[in-house]
């Protein structure tokens, strides 16, 4: 097709340590309905996301778990990709920011904004938490609130009078992680000159690319000025080095949306069709959106076009912000089970039914929705079941008894289709400009007017006057291909039920203008159920289940075992543990966790990094006996190569217990 359109999707990168949950799912769904619905069209739409790998709160979640912060991000990496597949949410690539690409391309990007001018270098100062050896983002130090001496604070606002300050000017602060009260620390950090590029900013934000409330939003924040953006953050840093700064990483909301074109361009390293250079010169002619939360607007509507400007890039086409999710009215509880994650979710509901849903309330503006449990069950049995599923089975059953499964050659109302096929601009139209919830109601407007016409027909009643099988036949032609249009029209948010509809009907993959041509004459196959109405049973028991998960988890803090998967007893026996006598053991110059240990194996000597420096002075350990795994592979790590990790239990910091000086151990012993 000449006149198709080529054009990017992403959708916001989640953070690659927690489950998702509900709240995602607005987007992830509001996004691949829209591209499903271009696809329909016979655009070349693509759709990529990836993990948001890097940040503080995951490398503190690695440090405290005492596992590579890589376990975590893949661990999540993978969750996500099965939820995400079970809620039919289709990319074309989910990568990480975490990969050669990423690296790759923000390398690129900062090398282009040095040569540019567009970076500039200050000193400033910061909080720093002397015990764990790190500068504190600021919502990592709490306490009395300058303002209205409010407790237990945030560092950068206070949620009780609203004062935004400092965490220098809090009262009594503490670093959470440690408990200790911070220091101010300098250090030299590098600023992106967002400031230079108000002109373009604004220039852009007027055209069309943001929605009106977006771009209000934007208007105060041109007016009270754009503040140059500090992209660099200190070691210790879970992210990318800076090149040529060592001990300084890239900010995590530097890399991130880079992270949008490197999922594409590792996607176009392993397909031929893809021209990842086109999407992104100035004046490329995809098209480029990117769907988001409305909390993250600053950096997709000022920062991202900013650096894509600076960096010599096209500038996005559109940013499509939504609203929050409420679930019964309020903020997702633990408590009240409302905490509902994707997974729990799928154990007793149908996922379809939450796309549905979720279409019947998206609007294009950045209201909240609402997800109302009770009424998501009476919309989707009254409007899915009960209007769209029930044309089909009132019709499919006379086909087959009464007509050995062929449809009619005519319709014999054309009107009634063409009606159909009016509506089905109007819905294209509603989808196109993302207005879901009315393109979900022109639909079921559709379908009251197909249940009225064999409600007037009454196909049940002719069939049992001999003589008059052709008339039901012709009626329930009629039926079915009204059902076709309108699962034809759903199949953007019904992509499961559309499948199962194209394979009763003995199609192909419907598009969208195959709703013009109506089915005739065809043989169809026995109609089996397309969708079973929910039960609210379920979704009390979804609830319950919510409940029970989050009570024993903590999400913002880590759980080990929510890592670890199941090992088999054979898996097991593979590892090799042995007993090792410590032979020397050494502070690490740069790393103020760790230690490097000699150890005597009885067959010779290895090198280890061990986490254990907050428990141990080396010298106390000279001569003590651990437990070490002797057939890991050796890991290279920053500080040097590790050949083996001990064994030592217990939660951190000074309570680190190894194996005990009098245990009767020798070098070499296998343990089992
Ligand atoms: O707010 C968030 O959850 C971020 N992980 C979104 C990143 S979107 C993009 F910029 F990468
Ligand atoms: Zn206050």
């Amino acid at each position: 097709m000449t006149d198709s359109r080529r054009i990017l999707v992403t959708a916001a990168l989640p953070y690659a340590n927690g489950l998702a949950h509900m709240g995602h799912l607005v987007e992830y769904i509001q996004t691949d309905i829209w591209v499903r619905f271009q696809r329909m069209l016979g655009n070349d739409c693509l759709f990529v996301c990836a993990s948001d790998a890097h940040g503080t709160p995951i490398m503190i979640r690695a440090r405290k778990d005492g596992i590579p912060a890589e376990e975590i991000i893949e661990h999540y990496h993978r969750r996500f990709q099965e939820d995400f597949a079970a809620f039919h949410i289709r990319f074309d690539n989910f990568g990480s920011t975490h990969s050669s690409e990423n690296r790759e391309l923000v390398n690129l990007i900062y090398g282009r904004l040095q040569s540019g001018g567009h970076l500039q270098s200050r000193t400033i100062r910061q909080a720093y938490d002397e015990k764990e050896g790190m500068f504190l983002p600021d919502r990592f130090v709490r306490g009395t609130c300058p303002r209205c001496g409010a407790t237990d604070q945030y560092g950068d606002s206070c949620e009780s009078c609203g004062a935004t300050y400092a965490p220098s000017e809090l009262v009594d602060p503490i670093s959470v992680l440690s408990g200790t009260r911070p220091v101010e620390r300098e250090s030299e950090h590098l600023f992106f000159r967002l400031s230079e590029f108000e002109d373009e900013l604004r220039s852009w934000a007027s055209g069309g690319a943001l929605q009106d409330s977006v771009r209000k939003k934007l208007d105060e924040w041109f007016e009270t000025g754009l503040q140059d953006w500090d992209i660099s953050r200190d070691a210790p840093y879970f992210g990318f080095e800076i090149p040529d700064l060592p001990g300084k990483y890239f900010y995590v909301w530097l890399d991130a949306p880079v992270g949008y074109m490197a999922s594409l361009l590792n996607l176009a390293r392993r397909r031929d069709d893809i021209d990842f250079e086109s999407y992104w010169t100035p004046d490329s002619d995809a098209e480029l959106y990117h769907f988001i939360g409305k909390d993250i607007v600053y950096f997709h509507a000022l920062f991202w076009p900013g650096v894509l400007q600076a960096a010599g890039f096209r500038v996005p086409s559109a940013v499509f912000a939504h609203g929050f999710l409420t679930v019964n009215g309020e903020k997702m509880s633990k408590s009240r089970g409302t905490f509902i994650t994707a997974e729990t979710y799928l154990q007793h509901l149908e996922p379809q039914c939450l796309r549905y849903y979720y279409a019947s309330k998206l609007g294009p503006g950045v209201e909240d929705i609402d997800l109302n449990l009770d009424d998501f069950v009476l919309k989707v049995n009254a409007d899915l079941v009960g209007k769209v599923v029930n044309i089909a089975s009132r019709c499919a059953g006379f086909i087959t008894r009464l007509a050995d499964g062929h449809m009619s050659a005519a319709l014999p109302e054309p009107a009634l289709h063409d009606q159909f096929v009016a509506g089905a601009v109007q819905v294209a139209e509603s989808y196109e400009t993302r207005h879901f919830s009315r393109a979900m109601r022109q639909i079921m407007a559709l379908a009251d007017r197909a249940n009225q016409y064999i409600d007037q027909h009454k196909p049940w009643l002719m069939a049992k006057e001999d003589g008059r099988e052709t008339e039901v036949q012709a009626v329930c032609t009629q039926g079915l291909n009204a059902f076709r249009a309108l699962v034809i029209m759903l199949k953007p948010v019904l992509p499961g039920l559309a499948r199962a509809a194209e394979r009763f009907l003995g199609e192909n993959e419907w598009r969208w203008t195959d709703i013009e041509q109506p089915l005739l004459g065809r043989r169809i196959e026995k109609f089996k159920p397309l969708l079973q109405r929910v039960d609210p049973k379920a979704v009390a028991a979804m609830l319950e289940a919510s409940r029970a998960t989050m009570e024993n988890t903590r999400p913002s803090t880590p759980s080990t075992e929510e890592l670890m998967d199941e090992i088999t007893i054979d898996e097991f026996r593979r590892l090799e543990l042995r007993v090792a006598r410590v032979s020397k053991a050494e502070t690490v110059d740069g790393a103020d966790k760790l230690l490097r240990l000699t150890l005597d194996l009885g067959d010779g000597q290895r090198q280890v990094l061990a986490g254990i420096r907050s428990a141990y002075q080396p010298e106390s350990l000279a001569d003590r006996l651990v437990v070490v795994v002797a057939n890991l592979e050796p890991r290279k790590m920053r500080f040097g190569t590790s050949e083996g990790m001990i064994l030592a239990a217990g939660p951190g910091g000074e309570d680190i217990f190894l194996l005990s000086p009098d245990s009767g151990a020798v070098p070499g012993m296998r343990v089992s």
